[in-house]
């Protein structure tokens, strides 16, 4: 429950997140403000919610509540971890905030490009004939304007009807807009995280800092193929297809705008600039630019850093001047989305060696050691977004996620199942978590393959009868609608299935080996962990670790990261400097590429087994 003084507009929001993420962070991926000015880190005491239930109580809890609140469920919302389902209430914030908490724990002075100034004029008289423009930029000495011809077309009446009290929209210095009377408290953005799969849009109020309202929707693109590689052949196939995909983007992002605005009862007009965060490939294809280079080696974008462009040219209906900020891309598999990624975790700020792995078909990979920063790409494939799985499905109702393997007869297998239906299939994270519980059981060996039939009695008597043959293959039977079903009728883990994750894995943790290497550290160098993207964050770090995907590290040292290139957007949209931070980091990134490297193959095998 969102809490507001005027009770009317007290909000019910319900949010997934995954397992052990703070209330605080939870809160702030889903949009949802809540007062901090230390970022999550436990030492500014503002950030005060009120928990349903039985929670932990830590030592700043004491200092800053008395017996009575801490009985009635009062915590700081960036110590208690969302490990259940939980019920919070979230107070509105007690100030407006000069500085915004964005990404992993950024704390963001706000300096937005879109500023708003509000200023009462003298009229004009004979003695006085300076232009309507004039007097205007006059009146605000401490910007250097640039009067755009949308704005001189609206001055003359805008000035006049409302005697000459007026606020002047300005973005970037470009004097866009000029509205009747003092509107300075109503200045909007929106970020969006244009993914391959699914699109984010936050609406923000630029002016606090505060997120209004998050949207999200399956990209209008999916028709097309499920990735970007089926998405570049359709344009190569079909000379039509360019155009149809361009459409169906601009169509999923003006269906978000719409939601977003009418959802935070926001006027579109008043949304006067837009942060957008997509990989090379769905960058290319919003601004209808040809992407067959990105497709074939040697990988060419058309640019790194596309232009700036108006909002209505990717079919934006808000502001008529309101402006489009596109992220720069290292590479075309390292693209604008992993920069504002860099940019919400402060991969380029931070002295600790930390590893950032956004775990997708295509895998993104960022190694900073606190002087050098290297990325590259791996092509993990479909297996984690369910693809290539014979029970595989995307991370919707009725998709396992969570696998627990019991000793005993009674604990057997426990399945955590989206939405609490009936299992239907498997998602990555279930994916990944099945095979970790089938190694650490043994049911699976170092090299994939499941045991013998009478190893698996011998070890794990409770599991071994689902231990079965289903046509030419030998599977394990994760969930069975009945108890005589036949294993084509229940969801199961194939040995191929195993294969496909072994693949994944492999090529990712290729990838930051090899990185590792060239800054000359070792696995336990790494002092933190980053898993990002709607697949990573979910992905459980006991498993993750177990098999490999990422070094072998105390489980506290990986870290969720959330809808990171969305986090970044945001904060391109509330600083001018973060929005610079992101334009530097293409020089402070090496792109490594690991394709054409000798040994590339021989390292792949080592990291087959696990
Ligand atoms: Fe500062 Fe929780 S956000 S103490």
């Amino acid at each position: 429950t969102v809490l507001d003084p005027d009770p009317e507009r007290t909000a019910q929001r319900s949010v997934r997140v995954p397992p052990g993420v703070t209330v605080f962070d939870s809160a702030s991926w889903n949009g949802i403000a809540i007062d901090s000015t230390c970022g999550g880190h436990g030492t500014c005491h503002k950030c005060k919610v009120k928990v349903e239930g039985s929670t932990p109580i830590t030592r700043h809890d004491v200092k800053t509540f008395t017996r009575e609140q801490l009985d009635e469920g009062w915590r700081l919302a960036c110590l208690v971890n969302a490990t259940r389902d939980m019920a919070v209430d979230v107070p509105p914030l007690t100030t407006r905030p000069k500085a915004a908490t964005v990404g992993v724990g950024r704390q963001v002075i706000l300096r937005p490009a879109v500023q708003k100034r509000y200023v009462e004029l003298d009229e004009p008289t004979l003695a006085d004939q300076r232009t309507d423009l004039a007097r205007l930029v006059g009146a605000i000495d401490d910007l250097e304007l640039t009067p755009d011809l949308h704005l001189l077309r609206r001055l003359p009446t805008v000035l006049r009807q409302a005697d000459f009290k007026v606020t002047a929209v300005v973005v970037d210095e470009a004097l866009i807009d000029v509205e009747p009377g003092d509107t300075t408290k109503a200045a909007y953005a929106i970020a969006f995280d244009l993914g391959t799969t699914t699109v984010v849009a936050t609406l923000l109020d630029v002016s606090t800092g505060t997120p209004v309202a998050v949207a999200s929707m399956l990209n209008k693109q999916q028709p097309f193929g499920g990735d970007v590689i089926t998405r570049i052949s359709a344009t190569m196939m079909d000379p039509e297809a360019l155009g149809r995909l361009r459409s169906a983007a601009a169509e999923t992002l003006a269906t978000l705008a719409t939601q977003v605005c009418t959802e935070g009862a926001v006027d579109p007009a008043q949304v006067y600039e837009v942060a957008l965060a997509g990989n090379a490939t769905m960058t290319a294809l919003a601004l209808g630019i040809d992407p067959e280079p990105l497709g074939v080696a040697p990988f060419i974008m058309s640019t790194a850093q596309p232009p700036d462009l108006l909002a209505m040219e990717l079919g934006l209906d808000l502001h008529p001047r309101a402006r489009v900020t596109l992220f720069p891309a290292l590479g075309a598999y390292v693209g604008g989305d992993i920069v504002a990624g860099m940019l919400a975790t402060g991969m380029d700020r931070d002295k600790r060696t930390r590893l950032f792995i956004d775990v997708g078909t295509n895998c993104e990979i960022v190694v900073s050691n606190g002087d050098r920063i290297l990325s590259t790409a791996a092509p993990a494939g479909p297996a984690f977004e369910g693809g290539a799985i014979r029970c595989g499905m995307r991370a919707a109702d009725g998709a396992i996620e969570v696998v627990k393997l019991g000793a005993s007869e009674e604990q057997g297998v426990e399945l955590g199942v989206i939405g609490d239906v009936e299992p239907k299939g498997l998602c990555g994270s279930g994916l990944v978590d099945a095979v970790a519980e089938l190694v650490r059981v043994g049911l699976l060996d170092a090299s994939g393959r499941y045991v013998a039939d009478d190893v698996a009695k011998e070890i794990a008597p409770a599991l071994a009868d689902r231990l079965t043959m289903l046509g030419q293959e030998r599977v394990f039977v994760l969930h069975r609608p009945t108890p005589d079903a036949e294993p084509e009728d229940c969801v199961v883990l194939s040995q191929r299935d195993v294969r496909e994750l072994q693949f994944a894995k492999a090529a990712i943790s290729t990838g930051w080996t090899l990185l590792l290497e060239e800054l000359g550290l070792e696995h336990r160098d790494v002092q933190q962990v980053l898993l990002a993207g709607s697949f990573g964050s979910y992905l459980s770090a006991a498993s993750a670790v177990r098999i490999g995907l990422v070094p072998k590290l105390p489980v506290l040292r990986i870290v969720a990261a959330g809808n990171v290139a969305g986090e970044g957007a945001k904060m391109a949209l509330l600083s001018v400097r973060e929005r610079a931070g992101a334009q530097a980091l293409l020089e402070e990134v090496t792109y490594v590429e690991l394709s054409d490297r000798a040994d590339f193959n021989d390292r792949f095998v080592d990291q087959l087994g696990f």
